[in-house]
């Protein structure tokens, strides 16, 4: 494997270490303890950059949903995004990363009255996802609305991460979207715009840019049956990653261009007047940024062909395989130049056989107290953790500038106890 593949910008091999952010895994590992998900600050910086060279006229919102971290929020904030939350929880982390205001976006598909009045509160611009949202929105004070439409377009992606298509349990189908924008103009909402969400984990343009096409013949529609034409589209996140060394690349430069190319040529089909561009990715900015190091523990033959590599954490730290049959691969983080030695099946400490992280892993002969990195684990893996088998989830570190910065520190048990009157 091919280090820069999958590992984070900064990541390297010295004295057979692996090496990020200047600091060696294992002295990390030695620290903070395992698991431990380390995030690589200048992959995060550049990451966010790549997405401002491509499309430099657009707002960029966090998905916070990603990774809901407030020294994240806080980096990604002085590169210029702001952030898209979902819930009271994830508006909270933005908050106290300092995010308020025309830097939020507030979205969901069944939003409780308090996460109304609390996005409307911090000046959130608040996504209509249903037709309540509507009455109740208004209700609580919202002025600037999206309304977020089902273009019925299906992603090329895992059937659980597509949202587009018809069906979908998220946004409104475009009749019912375009009585919404109605709606909520007689409601004395200041309808801002149009937001739409593929799917997640795409790695080609065709279904984005079939929903821009798509959203541009909407616009049309809204011009000639409302005389209202959007100055605000938001398409939500989606670009993908690579998790494995053969997934296509599609660099967030890439994307963003495309996207922004597509809404002008798309929008000047219609004679329409070009709105501003928004974007709100998740996994392309944190995912590659992060890696899991986990202790390995017992090391058992289980037939003449199988050998698993038991770890220190597993579908408690990282659920994508047993959701979503995610794949990943793995280095031995201190013996990083070692030739692999065969493949290993690499499994979880969880009370279940389903709790397998990696089926063939290709590595040397794992020993106990090695340390397996897994790259590509920066999203959706804390975010989606659990406490199965009271299990307290990872410390997650930060590293970069010659600093090594705890920007989540470890569970314990007396955290799960605390739970219990
Ligand atoms: N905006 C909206 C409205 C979304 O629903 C999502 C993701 C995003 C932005 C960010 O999308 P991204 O850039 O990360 O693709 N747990 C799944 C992914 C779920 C994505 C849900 N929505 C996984 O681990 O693959």
């Amino acid at each position: 494997m091919n280090l820069h593949d999958l590992f984070p910008d900064t990541a390297r091999v010295q004295e057979g270490e692996l090496v990020v952010g200047g600091f060696p895994v294992s002295a990390l590992a030695d620290e903070l303890g395992t698991p431990l998900v380390v995030y690589c600050e200048q992959t995060l910086r550049e990451r966010a950059r790549a997405f401002r060279r491509g499309a430099p006229h657009a707002l960029l919102f966090y998905s916070v949903k990603a990774f809901p971290n407030v020294a994240i929020l806080r980096l990604l904030a002085e590169e210029g995004l702001g952030a898209e939350v979902s819930t009271l929880g994830e508006l909270a982390f933005a908050r106290q990363a300092g995010l308020l205001g025309d830097r939020l976006v507030l979205d969901g598909n069944n939003k409780a009255d308090e996460e109304l009045a609390a996005g409307v509160e911090a000046g959130c611009l608040i996504v209509v996802d249903a037709v309540d949202d509507l009455e109740r929105g208004a209700a609580a004070g919202a002025q600037r609305v999206l309304v977020r439409v089902t273009p019925g377009i299906d992603a090329d992606t895992h059937v659980a991460i597509a949202t587009g298509h018809a069906g979908s349990k998220f946004g409104l189908p475009p009749e019912q979207a375009m009585a919404a924008i109605g709606q909520a103009r007689e409601l004395g909402l200041q309808v801002v715009g149009l937001h739409v969400h593929t799917g997640s984990q795409l790695l080609d343009l065709g279904a984005e840019r079939m929903t821009i096409d798509w959203l541009a013949g909407f616009a049309a529609e809204c011009r000639a049956e409302l005389g209202w034409v959007p100055e605000l589209v938001d398409v939500g996140g989606g670009l993908g990653i690579r998790y494995l060394p053969d997934d296509p690349v599609l660099p967030p430069e890439t994307f963003a261009r495309a996207v922004a190319d597509r809404l002008a040529r798309a929008w000047t089909l219609h004679g329409l007047p070009l709105p501003t561009l928004a974007l709100e990715p998740g996994r392309s900015l944190v995912g590659p940024a992060g890696l899991t190091v986990y202790r390995v523990g017992v090391v058992k033959q289980a037939s003449d062909t199988l050998t698993y590599v038991a770890v220190d954490g597993g579908m408690s730290d990282n659920p994508r395989p047993q959701l979503y049959g995610a794949r990943y691969v793995a280095l031995l983080a201190n013996r990083a130049e070692e030739a692999p030695t065969g493949t290993y099946a690499v499994c979880g400490k969880h009370c279940e056989s389903g709790d397998v992280l990696i089926e063939r892993a290709s590595l040397p002969h794992p020993r106990r107290g090695d340390l397996l990195a897994v790259p590509s684990t920066g999203a959706y893996t804390l975010a989606m953790g659990s406490n199965y088998n009271a299990v307290p989830r990872p410390a997650a570190v930060l590293v970069g500038a010659g600093k090594a910065r705890l920007i989540r520190r470890r569970e314990t048990v007396a955290d799960l106890l605390a739970f219990e009157p």
